[in-house]
């Protein structure tokens, strides 16, 4: 597959007070970034769970962006260094089951950024477009990387 016809799905879970304003900002100034972010708005990113990240990219996307304010100004103090350490671990498993370990990312942001919110998820989009979809969702995406002759998918007993 190509990169120009795969457009990822990325997943962005969003600190209401930085990354979400951010969002909204570039939104708001006609800034393009990818159609297919879905953005996930979040007290702070401090409540995104290594698991939440995981069913995300379980349910089918090939990538998952956690934005959270700068460093040291998180309004619950330490909910971004939480959510860092645990994007990290994110990409730990990932790489232990053989899936690129870029698939999940960490940024900061403040509300100011809208500029840099659009840049950054579009960088992280063309990053994702090099890694290719993930193989993950063949369930919902019968194309995608894991349905080869190798791998048949479910067989229905007769
Ligand atoms: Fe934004 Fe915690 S309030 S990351």
């Amino acid at each position: 597959m190509s990169t120009e016809e795969f457009t990822p799905e990325i997943v962005a879970f969003c600190c209401r007070h930085c990354a979400y304003s951010a969002a909204d900002l570039a939104g708001g100034a006609r800034l393009s970034y990818s159609p297919s972010i879905k953005i996930v708005e979040l007290p702070c990113t401090g409540r995104a769970s290594v698991i939440e990240v995981l069913h995300a990219l379980e349910d089918g996307a090939d990538g998952v962006v956690v934005a959270g304010c700068l460093p040291g100004t998180c309004h619950y103090l330490n909910g971004n260094t939480q959510a860092a350490k645990r994007v990290g671990r994110v990409t730990d498993l990932l790489k232990e089951i053989g899936l690129d370990d870029q698939r999940a990312r960490m940024i900061n942001i403040s509300a100011a950024m809208g500029a840099q919110f659009a840049e950054k998820v579009q960088e992280f989009t063309e990053t994702i477009k090099e890694v290719g979809p993930s193989p993950i969702t063949r369930k919902t995406r019968p194309n995608a990387v894991l349905d080869t002759p190798e791998d048949p998918g479910p067989q229905v007993e007769s």
